[in-house]
């Protein structure tokens, strides 16, 4: 499973880079409001950090201005995903954009016909938001497994992002699932790594090892 962080912020995104593990990044306009930078500059940045595709949405509502973002969008380089609504301006937008060899990411997917929809649409990718459906009392992995089947029954090629993951839970249940991509905020991508035993195991290990009175090397 792919690993994109879900953020704009750049110091977080090179700090996470580091480890090797980051595939790609997400952006929203929520997420450029809270980075308090420039758009275009902010994406324009990101994608020289990550090889890997770095999603940019359009806020635009309606097709022919969708097109107009999406052209400025997409010379920024060329590991940009468009990102765009699960609209029916949207889902034209997308069909147009992929058939012309752009990536596009389709989000705000909250049901696995919408997901359906996406793929005939080409999307490169489609973001179901589990959290905000377990936010309303909905099982949001239900839909993933949904959306597995779906995608298998007719290798669709859209690769499924699971986008609004909010604990380390969501992303086992999404590899369990066997979800192309999962995208997290920087903080539920570092609680991965830890494990209060692995803590404990190492502190004693040191420990012993200040016993010996030896040095490697
Ligand atoms: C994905 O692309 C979205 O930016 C994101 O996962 C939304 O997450 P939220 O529901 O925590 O805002």
């Amino acid at each position: 499973m792919k690993f994109f962080v879900d953020t704009a912020d750049t110091a977080e995104i090179r700090d996470l880079a580091e480890t090797g593990l980051l595939d790609g990044v997400t952006t929203n306009p929520s997420l450029v409001h809270k980075s308090g930078k420039d758009f275009l500059e902010v994406v324009k940045e990101i994608c020289g950090i990550v090889p890997g595709p770095v999603s940019a949405e359009v806020v635009a509502t309606d097709h022919d201005e969708m097109m107009r973002e999406a052209e400025i969008l997409r010379k920024i380089a060329g590991n940009i995903a468009v990102k765009v609504p699960l609209t029916i301006d949207g889902l034209k937008t997308c069909k147009k954009l992929t058939a012309d060899g752009t990536m596009v990411n389709v989000t705000l997917c909250f049901t696995a016909n919408q997901a359906l929809l996406a793929a005939k649409a080409g999307a490169t990718f489609i973001s179901p938001f589990v959290g905000r459906h377990d936010d309303i009392g909905f099982d949001g992995m239900q839909i993933i497994s949904e959306i597995r089947m779906i995608y298998d029954n007719y290798d669709f090629e859209t690769q499924i992002l699971v986008a609004s993951v909010r604990h380390p839970v969501h992303v086992l249940e999404a590899a369990k699932i066997g979800a192309d991509v999962m995208t997290a905020p920087p903080k539920v991508i570092r609680q991965l790594f830890n494990h209060p035993l692995t803590d404990n195991g190492l502190k004693a290990f040191l420990a012993d090892w200040e016993k010996t009175g030896q040095k490697i090397g």
